[in-house]
């Protein structure tokens, strides 16, 4: 079971419980969202004045971000907007906040640890860290880093990307008045901590300043607006592609077929070998089975299935020249008698003696 959909969640209007585990006593924290099967968790932390803890490591994955306040690691001191991503098992420098501070802190695959350490567990991938302050010495790029992209507005600071899972964390904005009318899913889990600023969701109305939310995959959402403007700390936990459609009524089911169906018409060959390796964990769509595959239902293009161009690049075996003698379509047709008469190949073996074209009318 992975995180619960939490949409809007106002931080601000909740207190801080102590931390009572190693390494933590001094801090506070209040839970953004939790994963209850693996602990994995995202966290509102203040750091109380003076707090301290020698060097160490963590067992999950764990991202820093500093919201107000300095805190210290090793000799570097991280004040507002710093970045810090620490692979599981990566011991980091001894911490300490002497005028106290307040971070988000994620940790993505399992509970809060600390284990005092000043050298690297074996398996940990020190390669990844990250360090940066990211409102300092990072520019704002535009917000087109994925197609179809979100609309202009939208600017980013692209905090970590992971080469294996395509999972990112990234600062966002949106400019005052940003609007975008049209609604978005995506095959991953999204989060979000509006640092300061509101925006608006037509699903879930107003975030503003300390409103976060974690919304699993293939949940509407959108259109968007913000009036005033805000920053926020972004965190994809893979690859984002947006799907962007029009009909607020769908749910997540139907929003994942059609997203299934993206893949039936744009990779055919893979979705038909993943489905024969997936036995039968595929979707049952009213949709008309093709070749082996059957086709993922799509509430926004409910006959794709249907179209030649689909056809024939869903089944390899179903050609552009078997259609013109099914549909014996005039367009077609013609393209069929450019075909022959120019000696292009289009489909068939035009070498045997026995093969004639009664059937066609040219
Ligand atoms: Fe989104």
């Amino acid at each position: 079971m992975a995180r619960p959909h939490i949409e809007p969640f106002v931080e601000l209007n909740e207190g801080y419980k102590k931390f009572k585990i190693p390494g933590f006593v001094g801090a506070d924290y209040k839970t953004l969202s939790l994963d209850v099967d693996n602990g994995a968790c995202s966290l509102k932390v203040r750091m109380r004045d003076g707090f301290k803890r020698p060097p160490g490591l963590c067992y999950s994955d764990l991202e820093i971000f500093v919201l107000t306040g300095e805190l210290n690691v090793g000799e570097e001191i991280c004040r507002e907007g710093h970045y810090i991503f620490l692979p599981a098992g990566m011991a980091l420098e001894a911490m300490s906040a002497p005028k106290g501070c307040e971070l988000i802190m994620m940790y993505n695959d399992s509970e809060p640890s600390f284990e005092e350490s000043d050298a690297n567990h074996k398996l940990a991938l020190k390669e990844g860290f990250v360090s940066v302050n990211s409102y300092e010495d990072m520019p704002w790029a535009g917000g087109s880093i994925v197609s179809p992209s979100v609309a202009t507005g939208v600017f980013l600071k692209l905090l970590r990307f992971d080469p294996l899972t395509e999972a990112m964390t990234f600062l966002y904005t949106m400019s005052p008045e940003f609007i975008q009318d049209n609604i978005s899913y995506h095959d991953c889990a999204e989060e979000s901590y509006h640092i300061w600023g509101e925006s608006w969701m037509m699903q879930f109305g107003d975030l503003p300043t300390g409103g976060y939310f974690w919304r699993p995959s293939y949940i509407n959402h959108g259109a968007f607006r913000s009036k005033l403007g805000c920053i926020a700390l972004g965190r994809t936990d893979s690859k984002l592609h947006n799907y962007f459609h029009f009909n607020p009524w769908s749910n997540p089911d139907e929003n994942k077929s059609r997203a299934a169906a993206f893949l039936y018409r744009q990779r055919p060959q893979l979705y038909k070998w993943v489905h024969m390796q997936g036995g039968h964990n595929h979707p049952h769509g009213q949709a008309e089975h093709v070749g082996a595959a059957p086709a993922p239902d799509d509430f926004e293009n409910p006959e794709y299935v249907d179209h030649p161009q689909t056809k024939m690049l869903a089944d390899q075996t179903c050609t552009f020249h078997e259609m013109d003698h099914l549909h014996d379509k005039d367009a077609i047709a013609a393209a069929h008698k450019f075909a022959h008469e120019n000696g292009i190949a289009h489909g068939h073996d035009h070498s045997g003696a026995d093969h004639t074209h009664d059937d066609d009318e040219y």
